[in-house]
Formats: C-alpha cells, sequence, structure tokens
C-alpha cells in the first residue's frame, strides 16, 4: 500500500508548518547569531535595529521570564549567548517584526561587542585540553591486552570521518499562539512534541499543562529534529509571552544550514589482531566525536557509536573507549544512525586495512567473522543473527562472486576507468539506548459514523508511520484503510511521548494502538455477539467492515455495530500504553539486554571510477535485508533506497566544511553537494530475506528507518578498491572520499 501522504504530497496539499494559516497580528522572528566561534560577549547594540521599519521588540537573555537554558540531557546550552558565545551561528538576539523581510533586515542592524577567544575545531585537540562533554565511555568484552599477543597479525591505523548536513527539505521553524491565562500553543517542526514542551515550559517558566505542543507532520527530520527544533519553538514560545501576540520563524536555509548542528565527525584509533585463519581474536577502539559547543544528543550518539562498534562480527576480545568532545561548532546532533554509522565505519576500515596487508579480500574476513545465534556483543546481549542467512540468501540471488569476478574482467581491459565492488554487512540494534524512553501511547476513538480517528506519539516525516498506525487499526477492526484517519501529534492527546527516533516510533505507537484497537475490538465483539445471537463472541471476527461468525459474513455491518454499542452506553474509545517487555541495560557494568532485536543486512556496492578526472558512478547496490515480515513493501523499499542514497552522500560527495575560525565554508547547496537524481545509484536491488523468526516488532513488521543508510559504508570501499586497481596505493581512511581526494589518490606527484 502506498504512503497515506502521497496524494496531497503530490498535489502540493500536505500541511507542512509554513502551511499553517496565521492569525491576525502575528509577528515574525528572526535571530541575531554570533558572527564569531568563541569570544566573551561584553555588549549587544540594537539601537540601529530596534529604530528599523516594523520592528516591535527586540528580545535578549535578560529578558527572559523562565531560565535561559536548553540542554535536555546536560544543562549546558543557552537559549540566547549572554556572556560568551560559543559558535558561529549561536543565538543572541530575537527580532521581532511586522514582517519576515524587516525581521530579517533589522537583524543584521545588531552589532555584538564581542571579545574574540581561541577556537577550537579539532576534537582530539579538544581531548587533550581534557574539555570532554561527559567522563569517557567504555565497552570491554574478554581481554584485548592478551589476545593481541597471540594474533598472527596485527594492524593498527587511524580513521577520519566527517559530518553530515540533515538537510531536510522543510527547514526548522515554529509557531507559537497566546492562548487563555498565558498558556501557549506551539505548532513545531519536530521529531519531539514532548521536547519541545519541556524546553519551552524551562525557558518560559510556565507548567508543562500551559503548553500544548501540535505537529502535523515534517519535511523530513533524519534525527535534526529530535533536539534541535527545541531552539525555534522556545523564540516564539518566549516572544509570544512577552508580546501576547503570536510570532512565527521559519528559518531560511542558509540560516538552517549556519545555526544547526550536524551528524558527528569522528577521529579514531584501531587495532585489529588476527589469527593465521583470519578470524579476529581482537580488537581496540578509541572514538573521538566532535560534539560542538554543547552536549545536545552527543552523549547517547557517543554511546551507540560503542554499541555498534563491531557492526555484524562477533570479536571475542574487544576494548572500545569513546570520547566525546566539546568543540567550538554548532552542536552536533542526531543524524540517521545515531552514531551507529560512524562505530561501524571504523570496524570495516580495519577490515579493509588486514585484507591488503595479508592479500585477501576483504569480503573473506568480513563473512569469516559474521556473529552466529548465540554469540555475544561487546554489551553483553546475546546475538540471534541473521548475519549469516542475509549473506548467503544474498549471494544466492546476486553471486557476489560473480560481480567481483565481472570486475576484475572489466579492469583487466580497461585503462582509464576502475570498477571495484565491496561488500557491507549492517547489524542495528532496535530501541532506544535509554530503556525508559521505550514506550508509547495511543489514544483510539470510534465516532458513530463508523470512522475511526487515531492519535500517537509518532511524527510523520515522511518515513510512513501514520500509514503504518492506520495499517493496524484498519487490520484490527477488519476495516477499509479510508475508515482511519491518524490525527496529528499533540501534547494535549497523548503526553510524555518519547521522540519519533531510534527506528522505534512504528513498533512503539503501533503496539498501543494495536493494544487500544484490540480493547475496543472486544467490547463490540460482544455487543455483536448478542446481535447476531452467536453462542460465543470467540466465534466472531471483524472483516471487510462486517461481523463474521465462524468465518462466514453475516449481515451485521461495522457502522450498525458501532451505533448500537453507543446506544448500549459502551465505550467507544481507548488510550493504550505499550512498553517493549524484556530490555535492560546498567552503565556501572556497561552490559546488558538493551535492543529488543536487531535488524540484519547485506549489500554488496559496485562502482566505476573514472580514473582520469577522479570522478565515480555507483552502478549498484543490491542487499538481502532482514524486514522481518514487512507489513509494507511499498513504504519499506522507499525507506531503503532513501537510506541507502543518504549514506552514500555522507561516504562520498556531501563534505561540510568549517574553517579553523569555526566558520562554516559549505553553508549553501552552491558548496555542500548532496546526492540528486544523477548520482543515485543505477541500480538499487532488494531482497527480503526469508525467515519466520519471532521478533518484538509490531506485526512482526522490523523497523527500517535507519539500518539501510549503513549500506551506503560499502560504496567508500567500493571507491576505495576501484582506485586500488588503477595504481599500487593505500588511501587514508578519509571520509567522504570525494572526487578530489580520488583523484588525488589516483596521481601521487
Ligand atoms: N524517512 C523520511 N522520509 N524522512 C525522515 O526524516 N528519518 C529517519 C527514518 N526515515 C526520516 C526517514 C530517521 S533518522 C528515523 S530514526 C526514522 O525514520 C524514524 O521513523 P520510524 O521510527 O517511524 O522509523
Ligand atoms: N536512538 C535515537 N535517538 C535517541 C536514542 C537512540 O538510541 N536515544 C535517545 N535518543
Ligand atoms: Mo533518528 S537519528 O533516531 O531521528
Amino acid at each position: 500500500m502506498k504512503n497515506l501522504d502521497s496524494k496531497s504530497h503530490v498535489r502540493g496539499e500536505s500541511v507542512y508548518l509554513d502551511d499553517i494559516p496565521l492569525i491576525q497580528g502575528t509577528l515574525y522572528a528572526c535571530v541575531f547569531d554570533s558572527p564569531v566561534a568563541h569570544g566573551k560577549l561584553n555588549a549587544v547594540d540594537a539601537k540601529e535595529a530596534e529604530q528599523y521599519e516594523g520592528v516591535y521588540k527586540i528580545i535578549t537573555a535578560k529578558d527572559l521570564i523562565g531560565e535561559n537554558q536548553i540542554g535536555g540531557i546536560i544543562p549546558d546550552e543557552p537559549l540566547l549567548a549572554d556572556s560568551e558565545v560559543h559558535f558561529q551561528g549561536m543565538p543572541i538576539a530575537i527580532v521581532l517584526a511586522d514582517s519576515e523581510e524587516n525581521a530579517r533586515k533589522a537583524a543584521k542592524k545588531i552589532a555584538a561587542e564581542i571579545e574574540p577567544l581561541e577556537p577550537v575545531t579539532d576534537p582530539r585537540v579538544a581531548a587533550a585540553k581534557g574539555d570532554l562533554i561527559i567522563p569517557p565511555k567504555k565497552f570491554i568484552l574478554g581481554d584485548t591486552e592478551n589476545a593481541f599477543a597471540t594474533c598472527d597479525h596485527v594492524f593498527a591505523g587511524r580513521t577520519e570521518q566527517n559530518g553530515q548536513e540533515h538537510l531536510y527539505i522543510e527547514t526548522q521553524g515554529a509557531y507559537a499562539v497566546p492562548g487563555e491565562n498565558g498558556a501557549i500553543k506551539v505548532y513545531s517542526s519536530t521529531q519531539g512534541p514532548t521536547a519541545v514542551q519541556r524546553a519551552v515550559c524551562r525557558v518560559t517558566g510556565l507548567a508543562m499543562h500551559q503548553i500544548e505542543v501540535d505537529v502535523q507532520r515534517l519535511g523530513g527530520g533524519f534525527g535534526g529534529k529530535e533536539d534541535q527544533a527545541n531552539a525555534w519553538a522556545c523564540i516564539c514560545a518566549v516572544a509570544t509571552q512577552l508580546t501576547k501576540r503570536p510570532v512565527k520563524y521559519a528559518l531560511h536555509r542558509m540560516e538552517d544550514m549556519r545555526m544547526t548542528g550536524k551528524r558527528h565527525p569522528y577521529s579514531s584509533d584501531y587495532k585489529i589482531g588476527l589469527d593465521k585463519d583470519l578470524n579476529i581474536v581482537a580488537y581496540e577502539v578509541t572514538f573521538y566525536q566532535n560534539a560542538g559547543a554543547s552536549a545536545d544528543l552527543s552523549p547517547p550518539v557517543l554511546e551507540r557509536t560503542l554499541f555498534h562498534c563491531t557492526n555484524s562480527y562477533f570479536i571475542p576480545n574487544v576494548t572500545a573507549t569513546a570520547y566525546s568532545c566539546r568543540t567550538n561548532l554548532p552542536p552536533n546532533t542526531a543524524f540517521r544512525g545515531f552514531g551507529g554509522p560512524q562505530g561501524m565505519f571504523v570496524i570495516e576500515c580495519a577490515i579493509a586495512h588486514a585484507a591488503e596487508k595479508l592479500g585477501v579480500s576483504a569480503a573473506e574476513i568480513q563473512r569469516k567473522n559474521l556473529i552466529f545465534d548465540g554469540e555475544e556483543f561487546p554489551y553483553g546481549q546475546i546475538a540471534e543473527s541473521e548475519a549469516i542467512t542475509t549473506w548467503t540468501q544474498g549471494d544466492e540471488k546476486y553471486n557476489f562472486a560473480q560481480l567481483q569476478k565481472e570486475a576484475d574482467e572489466f579492469n583487466a581491459a580497461s585503462k582509464y576507468f576502475k570498477k571495484g565492488v565491496a561488500m557491507m554487512p549492517v547489524c542495528f540494534g532496535i530501541s532506544f539506548t535509554k530503556t525508559p524512553m521505550n514506550q508509547a501511547r495511543s489514544l483510539v476513538h470510534v465516532y458513530t459514523d463508523g470512522s475511526v480517528a487515531v492519535s500517537t506519539g509518532a511524527v510523520e516525516m515522511g518515513q510512513g508511520v501514520n500509514t503504518k498506525i492506520a495499517q493496524v487499526a484498519a487490520k484490527t477492526f477488519g476495516l477499509p484503510i479510508e475508515k482511519v484517519r491518524v490525527h496529528t501529534t499533540n501534547t494535549q492527546r497523548i503526553a510524555n511521548t518519547s521522540p519519533t527516533a531510534a527506528s522505534a516510533a512504528a513498533d512503539l505507537n503501533g503496539k498501543a494502538t494495536q493494544i487500544a484497537c484490540e480493547t475496543i475490538r472486544t467490547r463490540l465483539l460482544e455487543v455483536a455477539q448478542k446481535l447476531v445471537e452467536s453462542a460465543s463472541a470467540l466465534d466472531l471476527s471483524f472483516a471487510d467492515g462486517f461481523v463474521h461468525r465462524n468465518g462466514e459474513r453475516t449481515s451485521l455491518d461495522w457502522q450498525t455495530l458501532v451505533m448500537d454499542a453507543h446506544l448500549s452506553r459502551v465505550n467507544l474509545s481507548e488510550h493504550a500504553h505499550y512498553a517493549t517487555p524484556g530490555i535492560n541495560f546498567d552503565w556501572t557494568t556497561a552490559k546488558g539486554h538493551p535492543f529488543a532485536y536487531h535488524v540484519y543486512g547485506t549489500a554488496v556496492v559496485g562502482v566505476t571510477v573514472d580514473c582520469l578526472r577522479g570522478r565515480y558512478e555507483v552502478d549498484y547496490v543490491k542487499c538481502c535485508h532482514d524486514f522481518g515480515s514487512s507489513m509494507n513493501t511499498e513504504v519499506d523499499y522507499g525507506q531503503i533506497e532513501g537510506g541507502i542514497v543518504q549514506g552514500l552522500g555522507w561516504m562520498t560527495m556531501e563534505e561540510v566544511f568549517y574553517d579553523t575560525d569555526g566558520k562554516l565554508r559549505s553553508n549553501a547547496l552552491s558548496t555542500y553537494k548532496v546526492p540528486d537524481i544523477y548520482s543515485v545509484p543505477k541500480e538499487i536491488g532488494i531482497l527480503p530475506l526469508e525467515t519466520n523468526r519471532e521478533n518484538l516488532a509490531v506485526l512482526n513488521s522490523k523497523a527500517v528507518g535507519e539500518p539501510p543508510l549503513m549500506y551506503g559504508i560499502g560504496a567508500y570501499f567500493a571507491i576505495r578498491n576501484a582506485v586500488k586497481a588503477f595504481t599500487d596505493c593505500s588511501p587514508d581512511f578519509d571520509a567522504p572520499f570525494t572526487p578530489e581526494k580520488v583523484l588525488l589518490n589516483l596521481h601521487t606527484l
């Protein structure tokens, strides 16, 4: 089934933040942000701006009624700079005016007196100075020190990975509207309505029941709006509180790129030890995460890097250490994969390094070390592994050896174009790694005309979660999907939500919806039992909008039943709660069972490099992917294709560039390249893994949002293999592998 939004999307009728009709008297906000990355803020001169046409008010830190603080995990992030600025783009003042244009022009008239301090942009420099966001985190399995002594081969090296701009099509923004008795309603383009509500309460000093947050849908979030929608919602809410007027702020693209954080860059050291049969015996890795100027979500991102540091492999001896380093960049944040891709890249580099030195293919080492059922991840969870099955079923369909042979034959005959092939297994844990976040609620109403409305904490951001939730309700009630409508995500209907993140929204909110619908279904079947004079409600079921007895349609239709139930004063509404069972994690031992299940997959990636120009094309990404049993293949295939392209972009052409002053140079789409239609793979092959294992996914349909992004990592190694086929070289493990870097490796002078 197609995503329920597809028709309104293509007609341009879907409603985003910027499409909400504005109330008379609405003011427009614009932020004046720091022009330098680090300094003492001595004074803000807003006199000229105050006089500017249409300007209503200018707000600085001292005007806030509540606390000047939006740090969700660690209170280290002021909403507006007061004594210091920590990054270029840090908000200093809010201009309110009668039009967007006047607000933006007036903001340019503000001047700040800033005494410059030395900016730090390199995470290793920050670590050397001891400037860490949190104390280092460590995962230990076995004993690496003794294990390395037994290894036949030991290799060590360093990797660099860059950040990634989210580039959601809809930029960040919010619209705050005053209500009765000081209440405020906030429309926000956020993945975390409750996170916005909490942050707004903090900066306004209001109670949570005075703040209503409402989200229709997002034009993409990709993690960038899990935490970082808060600032703009707070800016609008604070302005509404101070002016009693509705206030809107939708960022321009360049404001968004300059002021918001991105995927975390990492610099890492690895050491890998193998025995003579290519078993990986020991792995030591140290991650330096570039967190930016404040914590934001860096601590849990850092943790997920550790969780995924051995990817799909079983390694009996692992020591993994991770540092979250404070630098003078915008706070980096969640991005599809949430630190997992960064952990996986490093182990793949270590394997590629070992393969190169030993003269074997990386695939041989990868295949040999895939995790089996019953083997242990470094964090103590025991694998229920599909690593081997995705590899072998993929191999049966795509014939990996044949693909490699075709590339070798092509390379033997071609001088200036070379093909490279790489395998990319993926294993991604599903659940928020912070156990208490794995809960959700759903509110289901059956109206007397038989139509059904569902509200949950899930935010629709293009990933199709509303379609899946509607499917759950339609299936439970045996109704056509048109009878079900999923309402906006609203903190007055659903309280204390976890953000829509960790690929877990469909599972958590879908399960809550299933529970709510089943409760109503049971009540309705009891009513039906009397109406169709059945001996037992157990003989009855719903299908095609009718009550069925022992599988045969009766004359009692859904709508008649619903009305009858209502007249009999039966409750047609239900608010249900779901909490993932069986998960736990203890940070004092760094062991537990944090994930409801893992999603596995194996991809093979093929590229062709133009060795005169350094350009490349991705010929194919073919994967065998573990969907469990997908409840919506059209949505899920879309997630796989989108994830792969986003992963490829991160590894190849997307280059976030801050200069040493902490100024973002790749601050527009002219300087920051993302994959377009010409750079998507010529072929994307998706083979669903055949398995009938039980899992904790909703209707056994496994989470799909993030895992496919990591297939894109294979492109990095495929390009590297093609480069090595042209010239005898060993490119540094430095991602992204831009055409410029490829060219420099092809032709060392
Ligand atoms: N797909 C689209 N179209 N837009 C998005 O913003 N976000 C991704 C993924 N797929 C995203 C997307 C991220 S980062 C996550 S965590 C999941 O969707 C969240 O949604 P889910 O939990 O419903 O899978
Ligand atoms: N994944 C995504 N988002 C999160 C997580 C996680 O594990 N924990 C907190 N926010
Ligand atoms: Mo996704 S990075 O968990 O929003």
